[in-house]
């Protein structure tokens, strides 16, 4: 009975191959898969040593990246980043924490780095430039006034005769009202500055297209300059700034946030430090 051989067989056949596909076994399938409880907890922030930086450095395959920083799976810890839970109170201005080489190391070789800011009531994150990135910042809490400074005219910048003050030509600078999940572009190398006119804290995250994006903070840069006679020639001696008033400024310039902007601050009622 052949026929009736081949029937059997066939039967046999699809009673496995329904059962080996059955809602069950698929369930089994994915209950093989790592369980979340298996997910170990990552220290904070990730630890970053020269030994490990220098691994990553010489590492010519993503194969060879992920034996460095991935040893242990499930673990991942090596490539995650914990940016640090801080609350501030006015008139405390805010916080950037940066995730960035020097920090977390998985980011060699990647060209990305972050940062999320913490902006308080009327604070005031100082105009600076990333010399080596561009900056896409979003709002994530809140509400920020972003503020970029173009870059100068080309024709502004080749005066015949340096010598003669020309005081009537600054930069345009436009300006945004970022609220919640609105984001900015700054380009790369351009001042900008944001700032929060509200009487809450406001969250950004923004993203840098270089693992290294650096940052230049304008005014702390330019009076840092110790020699006065080239600071009150640059501001346009002799009628703008002398050594006095120049040193009295160096001892008030914020590092990288303003504590508060004064008018915001009255409407806000935050007393002053
Ligand atoms: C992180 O990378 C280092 C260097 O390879 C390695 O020794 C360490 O075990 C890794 N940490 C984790 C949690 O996998
Ligand atoms: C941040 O820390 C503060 C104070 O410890 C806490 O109240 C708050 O819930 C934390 N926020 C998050 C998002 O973890
Ligand atoms: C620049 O302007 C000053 C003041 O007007 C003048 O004395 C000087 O000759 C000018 N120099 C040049 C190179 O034109
Ligand atoms: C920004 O936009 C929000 C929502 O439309 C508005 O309430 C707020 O007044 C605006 N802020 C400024 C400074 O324009």
């Amino acid at each position: 009975m052949p026929t009736t051989l081949k029937r059997l067989a066939l039967i046999a056949y699809l009673i496995i191959a329904t059962a080996a596909s059955s809602p069950e076994d698929r369930q089994q399938f994915i209950l093989k898969q790592p369980s979340t409880s298996t997910i170990p907890p990552c220290a904070t922030p990730t630890t970053s040593s020269q030994e490990l930086k220098q691994l990553l450095m010489l590492a010519p395959s993503e194969v060879d990246r992920e034996a460095i920083l991935l040893p242990n799976p499930p673990n991942a810890c090596n490539i995650t980043f914990q940016f640090v839970n801080t609350t501030h109170v006015p008139p405390t201005g805010g916080e950037i924490v940066l995730a960035g080489v020097d920090n977390f190391p998985a980011l060699i070789g990647t060209q990305v780095s972050a940062a999320i800011g913490f902006v308080d009531a009327c604070g005031l994150n100082v105009p600076h430039s990333h010399p080596r990135a561009n900056e896409f910042l979003t709002v994530v809490q809140g509400q920020l006034i972003g503020g970029l400074v173009l870059e100068s005219v080309p024709a502004l910048t080749g005066r015949v005769n340096d010598s003669v003050p020309n005081p009537t030509v600054p930069e345009p600078v436009v300006m945004a009202n970022l609220t919640q999940y609105t984001g900015m572009l700054f380009p790369q190398g351009e001042v900008h500055f944001q700032f929060n006119p509200t009487c809450e804290p406001a969250v950004f995250a923004a993203a840098f297209d270089n693992e290294d994006a650096g940052r230049v903070q304008i005014a702390n840069t330019f009076f840092s300059i110790r020699d006065d006679d080239v600071l009150s020639a640059a501001l346009g001696y002799p009628e703008s700034l002398d050594a006095r008033q120049i040193g009295r400024l160096r001892g008030h310039i914020p590092d990288s946030f303003a504590e508060l902007m004064e008018s915001c601050a009255k409407r806000c009622h935050i007393p002053s430090s």
